[in-house]
């Protein structure tokens, strides 16, 4: 299937489709990894209507949060309000502009898109904007939901194993991976009744010096 129009107006358009597309709630893994770690700067990449940000502000993170819609920044600028914390939005298309700096912790959380986009290339600039000592979490899909029959997008028909998803980060050594894991979670499908999806995880983490 191909995708017509720009990545930032189908996105643009996927939110406008509905008031809230995502649950306002942290994704779990990222409470599980990041719950026990000390809070310093944090950079997320697609962070959609910014419960995760919130999260991590609320935890004491400074966090910087990118989106390529300038429609799910101004609901996740409206949550982060609502909530009375500060995150820095910033609207970037990452096949086009990466936020400066390097951070103690980027996430990219189900940083998939329906519009190809160099997926590889931006996480391996994810890891490369971690500073010494710091993590970079990703979790994806690792396959298409138990439900799902209908056309497959042509870029998400190779959903990446964890092992994947490390060797094309293109690690030196310095490196530590941390976690490199598939697990399965019940969601509620569309017609809300139950079903299953597998997800990844990969957490690796930069050696201090
Ligand atoms: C599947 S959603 C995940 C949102 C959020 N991280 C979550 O877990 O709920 C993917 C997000 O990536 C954003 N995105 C897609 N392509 C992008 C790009 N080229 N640059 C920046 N963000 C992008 C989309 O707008 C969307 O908010």
């Amino acid at each position: 299937m191909v995708v017509m129009g720009s990545s930032e107006w189908h996105w643009d358009e996927r939110y406008r489709e509905r008031e809230k597309v995502w649950s306002g709630e942290p994704n779990r893994v990222l409470v599980e990894e990041v719950a026990g770690v000390e809070a310093g700067t944090a950079l997320e990449l697609g962070c959609g209507e910014g419960a995760d940000a919130v999260w991590l502000a609320r935890q004491g993170w400074r966090v910087t949060a990118t989106d390529i819609s300038s429609v799910a920044l101004e609901r996740a600028g409206q949550h982060a309000r609502e909530a009375g914390v500060e995150v820095d939005f910033q609207r970037h298309d990452l096949a086009e502009s990466f936020p400066e700096g390097r951070y103690d912790l980027v996430t990219a959380m189900f940083f998939h898109s329906f519009v190809d986009i160099p997926r590889e290339e931006i996480l391996r600039k994810a890891a490369g904007a971690v500073a010494p000592g710091g993590r970079l979490l990703i979790v994806g899909h690792a396959g298409y939901p138990s439900w799902h029959e209908g056309e497959r997008h042509e870029h998400e028909v190779d959903f990446p194993t964890p092992a994947q998803v490390v060797e094309e980060l293109h690690l030196s050594d310095g490196w530590e991976v941390l976690v490199a894991e598939e697990h399965m979670k019940e969601v509620f499908r569309p017609d809300g009744g139950k079903g299953t999806r597998h997800d990844s995880t990969v957490l690796v983490r930069r050696s201090p010096s």
